[in-house]
């Protein structure tokens, strides 16, 4: 039972959770007028204190198609936070006006700290470097949908995986799943973080190899994960500049891929995929854009309580 319940990183959610989640998802995409109207009369509050564009929006147009409002800021600027006002009298004062809030701040364990004094669920909708676990339902519904399943699977995760958030999460969530194995590929100075290898890779025994090049690691991936470097989380303009072009998918790069690889970003690019990638039949990172919307659908509704969704009926009519 999901109702009432924060999610601030993807170890917040079982893998039944998830499960449960993607399955409701599913039923949102094929009966979207079932959930039309579930969220009538509840209000999600949107804190963006970094910029969003899919995030913050995918949230806003998840609750109206349920049929609830939205309301909050899109920029920090806007709200009391200029004038001094803590995060967490923020939230203390959103959560006397909202049903739930989703929130984006560029510091790391931030919807933690908001978690612990909210009436209302939080749902963190990325902090900082750390996490970004709406990204994960999504990225992982996503894969779910194209390939059938989110297990066994070699995925090349690209780019900044220092100071990704979507890596961090991502990399977590399928880390539980079995037989996922990880091809990280970044700059020695955009390498994962410690933690990721060794409280999340090691303990689950997940198999992982570091490389360099692109070229090397591409042909033996079933999922490319690219992410854009992380322009506003460095410290010196010099070293991103050094940096920012590591990676550029194109057409000839995707010649030396499998034909049933799926190419997946976060979004938004800078150059990191060159626009001729967006016809080839294995970029799927629209499609997840898509994807992102049904899963916030499912998350709102089963945090509020208000989905209805009693579990996928298995042949024998017992609940999954
Ligand atoms: C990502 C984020 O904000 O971490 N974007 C998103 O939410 N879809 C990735 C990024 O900004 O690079």
């Amino acid at each position: 039972m999901l109702k009432g319940r924060h999610l601030i990183e993807p170890g917040n959610l079982s893998i039944e959770e998830l499960e449960g989640l993607f399955d409701l998802a599913e039923d949102i995409i094929a009966s979207p007028a079932k959930y039309s109207e579930v969220c009538r009369g509840k209000v999600l509050a949107t804190l963006f204190f970094e910029p969003s564009t899919r995030t913050r929006l995918s949230f806003e147009a998840a609750m109206q198609r349920l049929g609830g409002s939205t309301l909050g800021f899109a920029d920090p600027g806007a709200s009391s936070t200029t004038k001094g006002e803590s995060l967490v009298d923020t939230i203390r004062t959103v959560s006397c006006y909202a049903d739930a809030i989703a929130m984006r701040n560029p510091k790391e364990g931030a919807a933690l700290l908001a978690s612990q004094v909210s009436e209302v669920p939080i749902i963190n909708a990325g902090d900082g470097g750390h996490h970004h676990p709406t990204q994960t339902i999504t990225d992982l519904l996503t894969i779910r949908a194209i390939k059938g399943k989110t297990q066994g699977l070699t995925i090349g995760l690209c780019g900044d995986l220092k100071f990704g958030r979507t890596v961090h999460s991502l990399a977590k969530a399928m880390s539980r799943y079995p037989r996922n194995r990880f091809v990280l590929i970044s700059p020695p100075e955009l390498e994962i973080p410690d933690y990721i290898v060794n409280r999340v890779f090691k303990p689950a025994g997940v198999q992982f190899t570091q490389v360099r090049r692109l070229e090397e690691a591409i042909g033996d991936l079933d999922i490319l994960y690219m992410t854009r470097v992380q322009k506003e989380r460095f410290f010196n303009e010099q070293d991103y500049v050094r940096l920012k072009d590591s990676y550029i998918l194109d057409a000839e790069k995707m010649r030396l891929a499998r034909a049933d690889l799926t190419v997946l970003h976060p979004l938004p690019r800078v150059n990191e995929i060159a626009t001729e990638v967006d016809s080839d039949p294995r970029a799927a990172y629209f499609r997840q854009v898509k994807y992102g919307m049904y899963a916030r659908m499912a998350l709102i509704s089963s945090l509020l309580g208000v989905s209805g969704w009693e579990g996928k009926k298995s042949a024998g009519g017992k609940k999954k």
